[in-house]
């Protein structure tokens, strides 16, 4: 039994977790920001970085507590150095290297969009019983034998607010990116519809929540395609169409120019409306890029989803319907494991420690990622 202690600080959460053999989950704590960020609609780094030199150490130890390990039980310690804001990296890079040297353990560096892709195979253990505790997601849950060793290839997708990329993966260590946005990442689109609507910060779950009680036919919003065979993702155009739908085309031209209208002259109705046609577009512009990765790529055994916004309920309903359409196996991770947590860090290093695959205790924070 090897357990794995991780930390996780890339953007605008604490994280830390402590994971058993790669899949089982003894704690997963997540300290969120959100209410520090709230009021700038967005994440503030210079507030990001103090607030985890504030919070990391308490998680830290709230993690291992809840695991019911003693810290010298912990066979190796994990953080994500990459890719993500500088300063938050190097809090949870910083605190690693310390406790790694501190106890004498190895310490593993794990790229954070990566881990996203290990989400789906977590699951969640009771510190008492040490026995499966059923997920409110059970059908998408793969089988507990299954979890740490699926069949390869696998199709990827990570959808959060940085990226929206497509991967073939050969194992969790080795994958090719296929495809990637080039503007906005769907989080983002989220995010920024959010601001549109005049919905509050995160806007990912609030929109999704509103788009449940909207008509996703009332406004035709646009799903960008690119190239037929791209594999791409665009999100600008369908953020724009949406601006425009809901305050009308500029008047006048540049620093002169003026809506018609403000977001404040919609009816409920007319923004439920508004973020159900976001919402149905968002989510078909990313399922038909899977539709043409599957087509490409017809070795790809399953699909496996991460990232924030695989939380989200049309996009996790749309790929339950594709995998039975194709009969392929579909991976989605349960709820607290969308969004970024440690658990994923902690669980992905068993693959790279069992690999043999340690860091250096100098091990750097990187702000971009190779993938
Ligand atoms: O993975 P994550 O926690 O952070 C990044 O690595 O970026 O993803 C955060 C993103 C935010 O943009 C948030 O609005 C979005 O995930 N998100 C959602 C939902 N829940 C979170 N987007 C759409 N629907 C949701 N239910
Ligand atoms: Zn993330």
């Amino acid at each position: 039994m090897t357990l794995i202690l991780g930390l996780e600080t890339s953007c605008d959460e604490t994280a830390a977790a402590v994971v058993e053999d790669g899949t089982r989950v003894l704690s997963n704590v997540v300290a969120s920001q959100h209410e520090l960020h709230e009021r700038y609609r967005g994440v503030v780094p210079e507030i990001a970085s103090r607030a985890h030199v504030e919070r990391v150490l308490p998680t830290v130890e709230a993690a291992v507590r809840e695991a019911g390990v003693a810290l010298e039980r912990i066979d190796a310690i994990a953080v994500g150095n990459r890719p993500g804001l500088i300063g938050s990296l190097l809090v949870g890079v910083s605190a690693a290297q310390a406790l790694a040297w501190a106890l004498g353990k190895p310490l593993i560096g794990i790229d954070h969009v990566q881990a996203h892709l290990w989400a789906a195979r977590l699951e969640v253990l009771s510190p008492e019983s040490r026995v499966p505790r059923p997920t409110q997601d059970s059908s998408l849950k793969p089988q507990a034998s299954s979890l740490r060793t699926l069949d390869h290839p696998a199709l990827g997708l990570v959808v959060s607010g940085g990226h929206t990329s497509l991967y073939v993966l050969e194992s969790p260590l080795r994958l090719t990116l296929i495809g990637r946005t080039i503007d906005d990442a769907v989080g983002e689109a989220y995010d920024k519809a959010a601001v549109i609507l005049g919905l509050g910060y995160p806007g990912g779950p609030t929109l999704d929540k509103l788009a449940q009680a909207g008509d996703p036919r009332k406004v035709d919003l646009p799903r960008s395609t690119l190239g037929a065979d791209s594999l791409d993702f665009s999100f600008s155009g369908l953020k724009t169409a949406l601006l425009y739908a809901v305050r009308g085309h500029p008047v006048g031209r540049r620093e002169a120019a003026r809506f018609e209208r403000s977001e404040a002259d919609l009816t409920d109705a007319e923004r439920a409306d508004l973020a159900a046609s976001f919402q149905a577009a968002a989510v078909d512009a990313v399922m038909i890029k899977i539709g043409r990765a599957l087509d490409q790529h017809p070795a790809v055994q399953r699909l496996v989803i991460g990232g924030g916004v695989s939380a989200n309920s049309l996009l996790r309903a749309r790929a339950v319907e594709l995998g039975e359409r194709r009969g392929l196996p579909v991976h989605v991770p349960a709820m607290a494991f969308c969004v970024d947590n440690a658990a994923m860090i902690a669980g992905l290093a068993y693959e790279h420690l069992i690999a043999g695959d340690v860091s250096p205790l100098d091990l750097p924070a990187i702000a971009t990622t190779a993938l």
